[in-house]
């Protein structure tokens, strides 16, 4: 704890000062829970897969007030999207000795190592956001996964379009013909959003038409030149938008009103994560609607996952997933979410 402490403050670690932590002295709260003995604080390394990104700076940002709060002693580190590079800031971690980690993993295929590394240091680890197989987790009963059912968010998606007067069918011609902005294809998040948004649809007995399926890896500049390049080739065409997340959904945006197209009156949009621009939008009438994904909640859960790790309790195969609802948000609701 003490080395942690001495290479936090050589800043050998801290890419940001903003995302480091506070002083040891400075914690408020209960630290109870976070005192080790002769009261030094637990020490928790916290890897984010890109600071870049607006869900998880939305989501990084409780975890670590959260855990501060608690009275632990929280290093958050960016991960740039590069694999490598969050291994090796893992490998630090393992090093320096800290209590726990939390982990949202850059790329779902490193979880193995990712596991194998936490195991073999064996510390409690919670990995976040970006869900490995059960057979994965499995291999460290240390380990718990914290995060939503991606399915259910492409459902709600898919419901928000059917509960339009006509069923995202603008035209009238019996199928809904759409273009889907995705995320990161890698991730389960992207793979099921896109597929369950479109058999939401299905499954009520709607026709529909993919115009076309492109990646904006969750980037709100992506999501705009898609959308932008969609309306120029396919114009009137296109009834809805979806787009894997909010911040590609408000780029999306602004390619529509580019466009001349009018949200909720020749075309439909939504996303998912309720970030507060995007629950303005949908307050203003400017996005049909997104789906709430619950950074604080996931966060909560993820700090009490941990908690429990670190008090000693072991999690068996199938046990090892911890789900947080999303909710569908609507004109009606959307004042709710606004933080
Ligand atoms: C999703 C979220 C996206 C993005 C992604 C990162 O759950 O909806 O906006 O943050 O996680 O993995």
């Amino acid at each position: 704890m003490k080395r942690f402490l001495a290479m936090m403050l050589a800043g050998t670690m801290c890419l940001s000062m903003a995302a480091c932590a506070k002083p040891a002295d400075s914690g408020t709260g209960d630290s109870g829970a976070a005192g080790g003995e002769g009261g030094e604080k637990k020490t928790v390394g916290v890897c984010i897969y890109k600071f870049d990104d607006a869900f998880m700076t939305t989501y990084r940002n409780a975890l670590q007030s959260m855990l501060e709060e608690k009275g632990y002693e929280v290093s958050v580190v960016d991960g740039n999207n590069d694999q490598a590079k969050q291994t090796e800031q893992i490998n630090t971690f393992i090093t320096q000795g800290v209590d726990a980690l939390i982990i949202n993993p850059v790329m779902t295929s490193a979880a193995d190592t990712i596991i194998s590394a936490v195991k073999d240091a064996d510390i409690p680890t919670v990995l976040i956001n970006r869900e490995p197989t059960a057979e994965q987790m499995a291999a460290y009963d240390k380990l718990v996964y914290v995060g939503c059912d991606a399915a259910q968010s492409g459902t709600f998606q898919g419901e928000l379009i059917l509960d339009t007067e006509n069923k995202g069918d603008i035209n009238g011609d019996g199928k809904v013909s759409y273009i889907m902005i995705q995320g990161d294809p890698e991730n389960i998040d992207a793979k099921l959003r896109t597929e369950y948004s479109v058999k939401a649809l299905t499954d009520a007995g709607m026709e529909v038409e993919q115009l076309d399926l492109q990646r904006g890896d969750w980037d709100r500049n992506k999501g705009q030149e898609i959308a932008q390049n969609d309306l120029a080739k396919f114009g009137d065409q296109i009834e809805v938008v979806f787009c894997n997340n909010d911040d590609m959904a408000i780029g999306a945006l602004q390619a529509i009103q580019a466009a001349n197209r009018t949200v909720n009156k020749d075309i439909y949009l939504v996303g998912v994560d309720a970030l507060d621009a995007a629950l303005n939008e949908v307050v203003a009438g400017n996005m049909t609607g997104t789906v709430l994904n619950d950074a604080q909640g996931q966060a909560t859960q993820a700090v009490a996952s941990m908690e429990e790790l670190l008090g000693g309790k072991t999690f068996a195969e199938g046990e090892q997933s911890v789900y947080v609802d999303y909710v569908k948000v609507t004109p009606e609701n959307a004042k709710d979410y606004i933080k």
